[in-house]
């Protein structure tokens, strides 16, 4: 495994590489857990060549937001990558010029104006900016997210479509702890308590995910049970929200054909965690 530390260097390592072999491209922003193993090792199974980058994006962290706390563990993340398999990690000291670049790409509100953008504007205009960036230069032929994420996998989806990248997206799976709490690097910032506590989140989709199994096709009735999972946690939730899990539109009366999707955030302590869940299936997720 190589540790390509600038743009430059990265492509030189790819370069005569990419000519005989497939890529696969795993974006992180480090401080790896079973969840970014999921994604390198779907990553593995699709292409010759595994790249996983480590990069605490500034782009997309708003004033007041934990770009300065959030966790940097750069070399227990690379042991993780070795022995996963990965061939390369990406991990730059600095992406953009001095002051920050003068060129960035702007996701349309109709989709970043939702559900995490209303309380992060800014956000997923960093986000692809960063992975346009990224695909500029790994230039892979897969690249893999999670659907922790599900807009911005959305949101990465439509910018490959809207501007014609030549790479295949992969959405993986949500990965979660033995009580349902979806994994993410900011699970670490909770306390023992609100750890117990985040459990509410996932909880609180599946209590409306039953709700429309058992036959509840109107909005505010399921969220009412969402919502009441919630309370019983002492979670306050900043949206909890149904909606088309392909326009992000909010639903009122829910079908089969709309494709709905729970979506969470709420803030815990000091953590900012988010879940979400397809209605439409019905898989056990956590005791
Ligand atoms: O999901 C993340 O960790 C980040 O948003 C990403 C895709 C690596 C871009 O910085």
């Amino acid at each position: 495994m190589r540790v390509a530390h600038s743009p430059t260097e990265m492509r030189q390592n790819l370069a005569s590489l990419r000519r005989q072999k497939t890529i696969a491209f795993v974006p992180t922003m480090g401080n790896l857990h079973d969840g970014h193993m999921k994604l390198i090792a779907k990553a593995r199974e699709l292409a010759e060549v595994v790249v996983a980058s480590i990069y605490v994006n500034p782009l997309q962290f708003g004033s007041g937001e934990d770009f300065d706390a959030y966790p940097r563990t750069f070399e227990e993340d690379a042991r993780r990558c070795q022995a996963s398999g990965v061939d390369f990690i990406f991990h730059p000291e600095c992406l953009y010029a001095r002051g920050g670049p003068k060129v960035t790409l702007c996701v349309d509100v109709a989709l970043a104006g939702r559900l995490c953008g209303r309380k992060r504007p800014g956000h997923f205009n960093g986000v692809v900016t960063v992975v346009n960036l990224m695909f500029n230069v790994v230039q892979p032929d897969f690249a893999l997210f999670g659907e922790k994420d599900w807009q911005q996998l959305l949101i990465i989806r439509r910018m490959v479509r809207d501007l014609h990248m030549p790479v295949t997206i992969v959405g993986v799976p949500t990965q979660r702890e033995p009580d349902g709490l979806a994994m993410s690097s900011r699970n670490r910032y909770l306390t023992d308590d609100e750890r117990i506590r985040a459990a509410g989140l996932s909880k609180a989709l599946q209590a409306v995910r039953q709700a429309y199994h058992d036959g509840e096709n109107d909005a505010s009735a399921l969220l009412e049970h969402g919502r009441a999972v919630l309370t019983e946690f002492g979670i306050e939730p900043e949206y909890l929200e149904i909606c088309d899990e392909q326009t992000l539109e909010p639903l009122s009366r829910l079908s089969q054909d709309k494709r709905p999707r729970i979506f969470v955030a709420a803030r815990i302590g000091k953590a900012r965690l988010i879940d979400n869940m397809s209605l439409c299936t019905m898989e056990a997720i956590g005791t």
